[in-house]
């Protein structure tokens, strides 16, 4: 089902590029974090064109529950301590002025875009933790305060409150600010080489690349694949369900539930169920119904969409230079579960490094930094894998294909190969080969979306085998 972004805005259609072209930015992918880019530079007056495999927003912007605020969960106390504070400073601020620029922005072109202030809420069981994570906040210039309780339904011991944070509706502003910006749709770039991008549609001489296609889809260098997972979350959009005033999020973990609930006119969005990505047993829809039937209990169900996430080990975005190799490539990805904030921070901080200025707060964000954690094993075993793939076609034989019940999707042994096989409701079979394009990978089955999901990097592919969303770029082998 769609979010009820994408069913009630529709952005006007672009044509695709009409063969090859030069310009000074090419930026791959028309989500928020693209076309703030695009915006930032053209106001720069620098030439720039945005390349989208799809259409304007046909990612994750659309999946958003679009809250725009510095309010990022339990994170400041650990960025002290991951980066020290003079960066965890620089996080803070740059996460508090991407909520001013949107103000500026919205203000200066007159968008009606629902764009309202309010407060951030961080929820939590423990006023202890709460208070630690509002005093190291505070430490880093941000307005922070604890408050006692918590409203109906959210059952919590109290909340840090963020003051003057914001929500929108993220497709109007993405239409409005739009308009103007050269942007060619269905033109899916394939690979890059220095300066010189490949598409479907001919090719991009660049002096400048900016990766914006939520997770970079170029393994080496950068290594983005080893750096980051992905994880999923769903959203119920209620009506009839009364919620406190403000955006809530719950810490999780051992602090408590971590659903997030704002308000969009006359509905409530409900998110929650996070996992990583190619690890659902199926469920997860049903456990938010189950949660939304005891908190709004006279709630009912106008929509339901899911979202999926670049987590970075470190737990920062990386916003700036690809890699050392590549000094005119740029990147920006990582966001956590904060894709509008992170998406304006990213386009100031690139077109800063685009116009040759280093941004104030680009340090913290910075790609080569020095990751705590260790490099996990997958990039190693992952390239080893990728040489084993080969093009490769299933037959299922009949009898195994009887035992399948209909509407289930599993893997089968066939000739010592696994294979994902899925039965439709009219019992046709689709059988795909569920080794990952991306780096070899085994995929599973994910039951409440009927598609196959990387728990290595989060790639997805369609019952049918064909690409949702990468790093992978192709489709899978089927019969
Ligand atoms: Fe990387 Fe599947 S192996 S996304």
């Amino acid at each position: 089902m769609e979010s009820i972004w994408s069913q009630s805005c529709q952005i006007e259609e672009r044509d695709p590029m009409p063969g090859d072209i030069q310009t000074d930015v090419a930026i791959i992918g028309a989500g928020m974090t693209g076309i703030l880019t695009a915006h930032r530079l053209q106001q720069a007056g620098i030439q720039a064109v945005v390349l989208e495999a799809n259409r304007i927003a046909s990612g994750q912007t659309r999946n958003t529950t679009a809250k725009i605020t510095a309010q990022h969960g339990l994170i400041y106390h650990q960025l002290i301590k991951n980066f020290g504070v003079k960066k965890a400073e620089q996080y803070a601020m740059a996460n508090a002025n991407a909520v001013t620029e949107y103000r500026r922005i919205i203000d200066a072109n007159a968008i009606d875009c629902d764009f309202e202030e309010t407060s951030a809420y961080l929820y939590a069981d423990s006023l202890e933790e709460l208070q630690k994570e509002a005093a190291a906040a505070k430490q880093l210039g941000l307005c922070a305060s604890v408050v006692e309780g918590a409203p109906a339904p959210i059952p919590a011991a109290g909340a840090i409150k963020m003051e003057q944070q914001a929500q929108f509706h993220p497709l109007k502003f993405l239409q409005a600010i739009s308009r103007p910006l050269t942007i060619y749709e269905n033109t899916s770039v394939q690979s890059v080489e220095g300066h010189f991008l490949v598409t479907n549609r001919g090719k991009v001489e660049a002096k400048k690349v900016v990766f914006a296609c939520h997770f970079p889809f170029v393994n080496f260098p950068g290594l983005y694949f080893a750096r980051m997972h992905q994880e999923r979350s769903y959203v119920l959009a209620l009506e009839n369900a009364a919620a406190p005033e403000g955006m809530w999020i719950g810490a999780g973990g051992q602090w408590g539930p971590a659903y997030s609930l704002r308000r969009y006119k006359n509905l409530v969005l409900l998110g929650g169920e996070s996992h990583r990505a190619g690890e659902n047993p199926g469920g997860r829809y049903e456990a938010l119904r189950q949660r939304a039937r005891e908190w709004f209990p006279k709630g009912r169900e106008v929509a339901h969409w899911s979202a999926q996430d670049c987590i970075p080990a470190d737990h920062a975005p990386y916003i700036g230079r690809y890699a050392a190799s590549q000094p005119n490539w740029y990147v920006a990805t990582g966001f956590q579960k904060w894709g509008m904030t992170s998406a304006m921070v990213a386009a100031m901080i690139l077109c800063d490094a685009i116009c040759g200025k280093e941004h104030p707060c680009a340090g913290v964000f910075a790609p080569d930094r020095l990751v705590p954690q260790g490099v996990p094993q997958i990039a190693g075993e992952g390239g080893q894998a990728v040489k084993g793939l080969v093009k490769r076609i299933f037959q299922i034989p009949q009898e195994k294909a009887q035992e399948l019940p209909v509407g289930h999707g599993g893997v089968v042994l066939l000739e010592g190969d696994k294979v994902g096989v899925y039965k439709d409701e009219n019992g046709a079979i689709y059988a795909v080969d569920i080794r990952c394009p991306h780096l070899g990978c085994q995929l599973e089955w994910n039951p409440d979306e009927l598609s196959w999901d990387c728990p290595c990097h989060g790639s997805r592919f369609d019952y049918r085998g064909r690409l949702i969303s990468g790093p992978a770029q192709e489709d899978l082998n089927h019969a």
